[in-house]
């Protein structure tokens, strides 16, 4: 297989994937916005190249020649951060930019990490929408997350280029993505619906599944949660 892009490569996510696809003995383009910080610029067979993911330019130079493509890019890390400097349509230009640039070039494949806070409650709401459930002062990084998934909806049913002729779909953590937890290579799929509250993912297990979906596609077009329902001291090797 032709080797996969990956955007964010430097993060907790985008490291995982970069681990998972090396182990299956891809090649992988590492995309970060700072060559210089990413933590392992020689590791084998992995390009390290410079890019914004919300620039179309940048995205159509670096995604050519790739089987697929990782979105697992985030502007937000952590509360301590704030959202003085976030931009709303952060993860709306993020959509424009990787489905124009993956049309065309002609890669059909795109798998993004989303966000368990609009994943649908039992209630029928967004996880967002029930401030018992989810902490007000991070609204603003769900909108802009919410907002992404829309626009790659909207592409889909607009058709054309970008939105018949990249594949993507975005899968779901849920609340508890436990970094450093094991990878057990286990997951379960869901739907809309947000996992009950005991489920957990790690890191290393999201990545088994974005791996999967690259080398095996079975979702197209669409959000799912991704899960795992044991615990983590349950988990298999
Ligand atoms: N429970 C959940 O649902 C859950 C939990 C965590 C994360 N997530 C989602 O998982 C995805 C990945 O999150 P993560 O935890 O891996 O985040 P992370 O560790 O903060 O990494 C995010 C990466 O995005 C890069 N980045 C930021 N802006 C960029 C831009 N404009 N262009 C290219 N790269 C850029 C950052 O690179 P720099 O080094 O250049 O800053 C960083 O390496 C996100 O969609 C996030 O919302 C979901």
């Amino acid at each position: 297989m032709a080797g996969i892009v990956v955007f964010g490569a430097g993060g907790r996510a985008g490291r995982a994937v970069t681990d998972e696809a090396r182990r299956r003995g891809h090649r992988v383009t590492a995309v970060v916005r700072d060559p210089g910080r990413y933590p392992e610029p020689g590791a084998d067979g992995v390009t390290v190249a410079r890019g914004d993911v919300t620039d179309p330019g940048a995205v159509a130079e670096v995604v050519g020649g790739h089987a697929a493509a990782v979105h697992a890019v985030s502007p937000f890390s952590g509360p301590e951060q704030g959202f003085d400097s976030l931009d709303p349509e952060f993860f709306v230009k993020a959509a424009d930019a990787l489905l124009g640039g993956l049309a065309g070039a002609g890669v059909g494949r795109l798998v993004a990490v989303g966000l368990f806070a609009h994943l649908v409650g039992a209630d029928g709401r967004a996880v967002m929408d029930d401030p018992a459930a989810f902490p007000a002062e991070i609204r603003p990084f769900a909108l802009a997350h919410a907002a992404g998934l829309r626009r790659l909806r909207e592409a889909t049913e607009r058709g054309g280029e970008a939105g018949a002729g990249v594949d993507w779909v975005m899968l779901t953590p849920p609340a508890r993505l436990e970094v450093g937890a094991p990878r057990t290579g286990r997951y379960r799929l869901g739907g809309e619906r947000a996992p009950d509250a005991d489920a957990w993912l790690s890191y290393a297990d999201l990545a088994v599944a974005v791996l999967d979906e690259i080398e095996t596609p079975t979702l197209h077009r669409t959000r799912v949660s991704v899960f795992n329902s044991a615990g983590p001291g349950d988990a298999g090797s």
